[in-house]
């Protein structure tokens, strides 16, 4: 199975998180490519025309994954739009857009699409935070901005492992795993997002 994206981090997150999964058998390879983001005020619809796409690249079972910040007091702001506002107004232009604002609640979604060769189907993490006040140094993407609930420590300053403990990511992946893991034992598929 492949997972196919263009961002690095992602993989290397995904990698950390089958490692520390020693039940699940999932060889999983790394082809590095940008897919298209179709215009759509939904992430799911977003990451099932990526696989769509990827899968028609590879020929081959595909994992993408597609995530969103939304911002409570921009009313879910950038949501969608996070890759593009992320490239032209970056984490200082979010931090000028709350500069006023009292309530910094966040939360981060990631959805991860899997076509394997028939249909697809989507597994969804959402977690919750706040957008610090400053721009921590290290990090990737929104993580120098973003500290996520329970924690007062920005997923920047934090190693692959902790990151993964509170991340979107692992929760999306954790739910793919769970499916991988019933539909290969017994065909058993009872993911209520499963598109024929
Ligand atoms: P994408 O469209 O799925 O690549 O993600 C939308 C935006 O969110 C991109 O700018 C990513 O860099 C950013 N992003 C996605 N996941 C994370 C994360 O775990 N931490 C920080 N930023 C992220």
């Amino acid at each position: 199975m492949y997972f196919v994206s263009s961002n690095d981090n992602k993989f290397r997150e995904i990698m950390e998180l089958l490692s520390s999964y020693s039940p699940v058998s999932l060889s999983l390879k790394y082809k590095k490519m940008k897919l298209r983001e179709i215009q759509s005020n939904s992430l799911e619809e977003v990451a099932k025309m990526k696989a769509y796409e990827a899968y028609e690249l590879t020929r081959d079972k595909v994992i993408v994954e597609d995530d969103g910040l939304f911002i409570e007091s921009l009313n879910d702001f950038p949501g969608v739009y996070s890759s593009f506002v992320f490239d032209t107004l970056g984490n200082k232009g979010i931090l000028d857009l709350l500069k006023d604002k009292k309530n910094r609640k966040a939360s981060f979604k990631s959805v991860i699409a899997l076509h394997d060769g028939k249909k697809v189907l989507t597994f969804t993490g959402k977690i919750t935070g706040q957008i610090s006040e400053v721009i921590f140094e290290s990090g990737w993407g929104y993580d120098p901005i973003f500290i996520p609930e329970n924690t007062d420590i920005p997923f920047g300053q934090m190693d692959l492992n902790l990151k993964n403990k509170y991340s979107h990511r692992r929760i999306a992946l954790q739910e793919f795993l769970i499916w991988y893991n019933n539909n290969n034992n017994n065909n058993n598929n009872n993911n209520p997002n499963r598109e024929k």
